[in-house]
């Protein structure tokens, strides 16, 4: 099939490399010029693994191609995907001003019928717009060309992008006509050929359905550090709590880990968006503001846990950070816990030193007010720190030499953001060890 994708960042890129490596002819568009040449040359805007060969050798077969030239990839596309942002706007609500601009710029190009499938994460009802838009445009035009709207919410976790994608728990679509449906269904068959896991439906349950999906893995993660956080006030340690809990099927173990918040592209706007999305429509959702809440919370635990051991004057303190991105295998920053924790910390008079495999570049742009020294390996991080953090769980933190920390820090103090080791064997190596949940 020939596909245009509009919009080359995580899910544009992805997206477009994945239906190339099927087979199909993909166009991807961008309007940053320099990420179009940076493709074009090899380069990978973006830290996720596996991405890099997949573009390159699709690229090089000539079944991926980068432009920046909108009207070139609709003239030879059958179906067009919108994979550009929807960040938060002033109000919470998802800002769908790049969407929109697509979906003029569509209706002013478009040469022949199209499908246009909206992959952006949008509140529901933005098919209908994104369709008035086409056709204000084909009006302006004089024209009678003919579109269908489809919704095709992506699931794909960054870090696992790949894999997700090749490999999807289900596909959604949302297409309010059969020939639509039926070019979706053909189009991912290769995807699921071993279990058909396309799940049709209108386009207002699919619109909804990605917001519901991130609200409850959302309310996952705030449920679980709101036990912690309970569990340390009443001496239970949450380390046993989630194991004694997630052994119930109807509960499992997945997203049950306390942590220092959720953070990302994806979860705290489309929790905020579907706040208000609710509020719109005269709704207050009680529960979906409190997780969101408890979030907010959540991403001060390290700092109040940090000066309870080192005091609140943080004057002549180095505290090393290990992992800035909000999680493993991406170097995304966007609302990492690692950013109000490493602000506190200079506010409060101390030093930071900063090691991350992957999104040190990003953090410097995320930081770019504060002093931080970033380093090139998490024990030169480690000289003369007071005190230790451990953010992002990357999996070169999980084994490190004990004996080589200890001859490069001033205090012993480790305070472990994602409960990543046992307390005894933590304190048999000399360090203090603080985790969230334990008292
Ligand atoms: N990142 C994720 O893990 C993820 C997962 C599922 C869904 N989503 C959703 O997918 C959408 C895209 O997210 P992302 O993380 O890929 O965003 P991104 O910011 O990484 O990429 C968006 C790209 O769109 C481009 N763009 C903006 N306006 C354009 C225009 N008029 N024409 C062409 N290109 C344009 C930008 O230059 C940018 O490269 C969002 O709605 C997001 O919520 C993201």
């Amino acid at each position: 099939m020939n596909i245009g994708v509009i919009g080359s960042g995580y899910v544009g890129l992805v997206v477009a490399a994945c239906f190339a490596e099927m087979g199909n002819s993909v166009k991807c568009v961008d309007i940053d010029e320099f990420k179009i040449q940076q493709l074009k040359e090899g380069i990978i805007p973006i830290y996720e693994p596996g991405l890099d060969i997949l573009v390159k050798e699709n690229y090089n077969k000539e079944t991926l191609h980068f432009t920046t030239d909108i009207e070139a990839i609709l003239s030879v596309s059958e179906i067009v995907f919108i994979a550009v942002g929807t960040p938060m706007g002033k109000d919470g609500s998802a800002d769908l001003k790049f969407v929109l601009q697509v979906a003029k710029s569509i209706g002013e190009n478009m040469q022949h019928h199209l499908v246009i499938v909206d992959k952006s994460t949008v509140p529901v009802g933005t098919a209908d717009k994104v369709r008035e838009t086409i056709q204000k445009s084909l009006n302006e035009r004089n024209s009678n060309l003919t579109f269908d709207v489809v919704s095709n919410p992506e699931f794909l976790k960054e870090g696992a992008a790949i894999k997700d994608f090749m490999h999807p728990d289900r596909v959604v679509v949302g297409a309010n006509d059969e020939s639509s449906m039926e070019l979706m269904r053909n189009l991912y068959a290769p995807f699921t050929v071993s279990n058909d896991r396309f799940i049709g439906m209108d386009i207002r349950s699919a619109e909804m359905t990605k917001y519901a999906a991130n609200a409850m893995l959302a309310t996952k993660i705030s449920f679980i550090n709101e036990i912690a956080n309970i569990c340390e006030k009443v001496g239970a340690d949450v380390n046993y709590v989630r194991t004694g809990i997630g052994s119930d099927k109807r509960i499992g173990y997945q997203f049950i880990y306390p942590g220092c918040g959720y953070g990302g592209s994806c979860f705290p706007k489309d929790v905020q968006a579907l706040i208000n999305i609710a509020n719109n429509h005269g709704y207050n959702p009680k529960l979906i503001s409190s997780v969101e809440s408890v979030n907010k919370a959540q991403k001060k635990v390290l700092f109040s846990k940090l000066t309870k051991q080192l005091g609140e004057d943080l004057n002549g303190k180095t505290i090393a950070v290990w992992g800035l991105s909000f999680k493993p295998e991406t170097d995304d920053m966007r609302e990492s816990a690692s950013i109000e924790l490493i602000q506190s910390i200079v506010k409060a008079g101390g030093k930071v030193s900063a090691y991350d495999p992957k999104a040190i570049h990003e953090a410097q742009f995320y930081l770019k007010d504060i002093e931080v020294n970033y380093c090139n390996d998490k024990y030169t991080a480690l000289e003369a720190a007071d005190a230790l953090i451990l953010i992002t769980e990357w999996k070169e933190f999980r084994s490190p030499d004990f004996d080589l920390m200890q001859s490069k820090m001033n205090g012993y103090l480790f305070i472990d953001g994602r409960n990543q080791f046992k307390t005894d064997f933590i304190e048999s190596k000399g360090f203090k060890y603080v985790q969230i949940g334990v008292s």
